[in-house]
């Protein structure tokens, strides 16, 4: 019979399906006619029509079945009052949510928690009520970070899953995929990791090789014999970093390193499972690749990349000398260690091996120390094995199990903003102001094991593989290679229970939302289209130049809104540049002759019954994929963005809300639309795929001009604009 493996100890309902990926890729395989790669092989085996499926890799949109979703605390709960919208009383996929990005890190670990579940009771609550209700996992604050917590319990090889987060791909360790029919980029690992180098330096190189925009639309694929040398969550801390070469997600071959992982975490029956379904979890002999590179890991020294960008790659004997031609701030004020990057057992054990000989010599850190475990079991685990004592003993500070600084959340109190200043972090991300806001900090990345040797120097000059230190007797001495083991001998401790699984009775649970919240508000249905032609609409704004998401919707203390649209929706297109003045959020409301800001005219024209356009110049919405710079628009009354060109997941994301997303065919009749105009937009009425509109721009003078518009809308999002938006007909669609 069938084998039934649950894809989770959580979800013992829930089985793996690698019968699905053998049957799918059959049928693929006598389609394709030729190897494939690993990617290929997971993708191609979560299609939801195989025979019909369209299949060009780099170009088809592919329609998938998704094993699982993972949803971190900020981004869920606009994606959950979405959920909410769609009128299914259960989430169609194994879903969990994770809180961890709300927690800022001040004093240490669990005063921080205490002060974040005070800051943020009502997010916590509505999460809480929230995924009880639809049968969604839900995973307290404290219990760590979502990537962490997901390798630790979710994660397994050959499965694909979809995340809130853009580092979602460190599933990839564990040879998960998620998403999308990208090209495919093959790293060839040759040689053996050891000393100095860990997985990290595996990530910091690719990262200075491919640039930050190398892996864009693409699965960045590992292979080669130089695998076996790398942990499961060394593997895993390379995926998570594909993120910064913008990839759609990273990938690692089946092999018996994650089976220790899983036998470690308790998952023994996914391991054999895997084993016995391995030959679908590697790539095919002969698998052809869009582009390849090859990296020695034996001759692979520690890197440190940045300041400001993670592609910014220095081998550490060069390290130095970047430090002085660059004028970069030679003294390290702080450290720190762990997040959802690097947190393993592997990396606090190495980094405590480095702090215990430190000590040994009576050395404590001279720069600022902190450490982040990436989940409750980490945690609990170095408390029990001595590692957190090691690294507390020369003055580490442990922070919650949380994003913490990572994510911004970091109450720094020992430099002035605007003071330049260095720090480095065993992190992903490193722009400008990512940790503290402030600009003129120069964050640089390394491997937990640089960054730890690093804080006893307090100075970024130091290179711990050639240069000595002065232990407390005067005397000089040199760091050894830094060790530790793996996987904890004595098995993980699962430290406080802060999972919290669906009751079994969800009818009762109340979702808990105060009307008078400023954070949280229920969304109200949008109204289907009125089937008229749009006629003598005011353009809200001409935007000019570069309109990114942020422009759109603007990021910082906005954030805090995130769960309620009415606010957030103030930040509407503050940023974008108005073409008649050159000012931002300083627009001509049409009816009251007034300049006004960009939220409030378009909610004037909203309340009286005024449906506005947007006219956008090239790639507008590029950026990272906002969800409320589509929503925003569409909340304030909008009908349609008119531009010279569209970023692709805006131009989605717009349709996915009910706006019309149109393109100017000739883009140089942007310049014909005056900002003052009024517009008709011809030819809605019969709305097809591929059949081209007309604006009819009429001029304050007069004149008018007649300008042909495209569309990229196909039969189903034409049905997502006529019912309002794609959750207003699943809503139609789960009532009938
Ligand atoms: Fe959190 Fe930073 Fe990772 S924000 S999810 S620890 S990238």
């Amino acid at each position: 019979g069938a084998t039934k493996v649950p894809m989770s100890l959580l979800e013992p309902n829930a089985y793996i399906n690698y019968q699905r990926i053998e049957d799918n890729l059959a049928i693929v395989r006598e389609r394709l006619k030729r190897p494939l790669t690993l990617s290929e092989k997971i993708v191609y085996g979560h299609l939801d029509d195989p025979v019909n499926q369209d299949i060009e890799r780099g170009t088809s949109y592919l329609k998938l079945r998704p094993d699982r979703v993972a949803c971190q605390d900020a981004t869920a709960q606009m994606a959950i009052l979405q959920f909410m919208s769609a009128g299914m009383d259960t989430a169609a996929v194994p879903t969990t949510v994770h809180c961890d990005h709300l927690i800022e890190a001040q004093v240490g670990g669990a005063k921080d928690l205490q002060r974040a579940i005070n800051i943020n009771r009502e997010v916590y609550d509505f999460l809480a009520t929230a995924t009880a209700k639809y049968g969604l996992g839900f995973w307290k604050p404290g219990s760590g970070i979502i990537h962490q917590i997901i390798l630790e319990n979710y994660a397994f090889p050959g499965g694909l899953m979809i995340g809130t987060d853009s580092h979602t791909p460190n599933a990839g360790g564990l040879g998960m995929v998620a998403c999308g029919c990208p090209k495919v980029i093959g790293v060839n690992l040759t040689g053996k990791i050891s000393g100095w180098t860990s997985p990290k330096d595996v990530i910091l190189k690719v990262a200075g090789i491919l640039t930050v925009k190398g892996g864009t639309g693409a699965i960045v694929e590992y292979k080669g014999p130089g695998l076996q040398s790398l942990s499961c969550t060394g593997m895993a801390t390379i995926c998570n970093m594909g993120a910064e070469i913008g990839a759609t997600t990273s990938l690692f071959p089946f092999n018996n390193r994650m089976a220790d992982y899983l036998n470690a975490t308790r998952r023994s029956e996914i391991a054999q499972y895997a084993q016995r379904f391995s030959h679908n979890l590697k790539a095919d002999e002969g698998a052809e690749y869009d582009h390849e590179i090859e990296i020695n890991l034996s001759e692979l020294e520690p890197h440190i990349n940045g300041p400001f960008t993670p592609d910014l790659a220095t081998p550490l004997s060069k390290f130095k000398n970047a430090v002085e031609k660059n004028g970069w701030p030679a003294e390290l004020k702080v450290a720190l260690i762990g997040s959802c990057t690097n947190s393993s057992y592997e990396d606090m054990s190495r980094a405590a091996s480095i702090a215990k000989q430190a000590k040994d010599h009576g050395l404590d850190t001279k720069s600022k120390f902190t450490v982040t475990p990436g989940s409750e079991q980490v945690r609990a685990t170095i408390e029990r094995d001595g590692q957190m004592a090691a690294l507390e003993n020369v003055g580490g500070v442990v922070l919650a199990n949380a994003c913490g600084p990572c994510i911004g959340q970091w109450d720094r109190r020992d430099v002035k903003k605007g003071e330049a200043n260095s720090i480095i972090t065993s992190y992903n991300r490193n722009f400008t102001g990512r940790n503290d806001a402030n600009p003129a900090t120069h964050a640089f990345v390394a491997s937990p094991d640089v960054v730890t040797a690093m804080a006893f120097a307090g100075d970024l000059r130091f290179n711990p593989l050639t240069d000595s230190l002065t232990g407390a007797d005067g005397k000089p001495f040199k760091f050894d290679d830094p060790s530790g083991n793996e996987l904890p001998p004595r098995g993980y401790d699962p430290g406080q229970d802060t999972f919290q699984p669906p009751p079994a009775d969800r009818a009762s649970v109340l979702v808990a939302v105060d009307p008078k919240s400023d954070r949280l508000q229920f969304l109200k249905p949008f109204a289907p289209w009125d089937g008229k032609t749009p006629t003598d609409l005011p353009i809200l704004i001409k935007a000019q130049g570069k309109c990114t998401t942020d422009h759109i919707s603007a990021g910082g203390p906005w954030l805090k809104y995130r769960g309620h649209l009415e606010n957030i929706s103030q930040n509407c297109l503050i940023g974008a540049i108005n073409a008649e003045n050159g000012e931002a959020n300083k627009i001509k409301n049409q009816i009251t002759g007034e300049y006004g800001g960009v939220p409030q005219v378009a909610a004037h024209y909203r309340d009286h019954g005024i449906k506005w356009v947007v006219i956008g110049d090239h790639n507008y919405g590029e950026g990272s994929s906002r969800e409320h710079a589509a929503l925003e628009p569409r909340f304030l009354g909008g009908l349609a963005i008119i531009t010279r060109s569209f970023a692709r997941i805006h131009e989605t994301n717009l349709k996915k809300q009910g706006m019309l997303a149109l393109t100017f065919i000739n883009p140089d009749d942007y310049e014909k639309v005056r900002p003052s105009d009024r517009v008709d937009i011809l030819g809605l009425e019969s709305f097809a795929p591929g059949k081209n509109m007309t604006l009819v721009a009429k001029h304050e003078d007069g004149t008018k001009d007649e300008i042909p518009l495209a569309h990229s809308f196909n039969e189903g999002q034409i049905a997502w604009f006529k019912a309002g938006s794609a959750l207003n007909l699943m809503a139609a669609k789960a009532k009938a």
